[in-house]
């Protein structure tokens, strides 16, 4: 599921997440697919489904909790209503993503990991974009947008915080 204005997700629901996790809780390698399927559900993983997937998958929390906070992608609080991932792989360093991170911070307020108190934005970091010849790239509510400046980065926080 993309993220942001398009796709809002659920909000977190016990019962739902239970049914997810039980859904996928006999497959191999379930813990991932699990994690996405419930981020794709409620757009985090809230940490009162720790335990269900811990029981259901017979690990520990601290196991579940690690694989959580290890992956990038996944995150342990709802996002905003739009969602500006900027990518901060290699190719996308060289020319000049963090230069955009920092016009962010400092022009607009939004720190990496932060979300605007009115729920408007979350800013992430992602690692490669399958973008890299024409970095550097962000993902704005899923869509994929290359040789990003300042500029660009003005008008889509200016999007995203337009008056609903
Ligand atoms: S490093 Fe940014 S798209 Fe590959």
């Amino acid at each position: 599921m993309s993220e942001g204005q398009a796709s809002r997700p659920a909000p977190w629901d016990e019962a739902t997440a239970a049914s997810i996790v039980a859904a996928r809780g006999q497959e191999p390698g379930a813990m991932l697919p699990i994690l996405h399927d419930l981020q794709a559900a409620f757009g985090y993983v809230d940490a009162a489904a720790v335990p269900i997937i811990a029981d259901r998958l017979n690990v520990s929390r601290a196991e579940v909790h690690g694989v959580v906070s290890f992956y990038h992608d996944f995150r342990d609080h709802p996002a905003g209503r739009h969602v500006l991932k900027i990518c901060r792989g290699e190719a996308c360093q060289a020319v000049g993503c963090r230069a955009l991170v920092d016009h962010l911070d400092i022009c607009h307020g939004l720190a990496t990991g932060a979300t605007t108190a009115d729920g408007d934005l979350t800013v992430e970091e992602i690692f490669c974009l399958g973008n890299c010849a024409l970095g550097p790239s962000v993902l704005y509510d899923g869509e994929l947008i290359g040789r990003v400046d300042a500029k660009t980065l003005d008008g889509l926080v200016a999007e995203a915080r337009e008056p609903r």
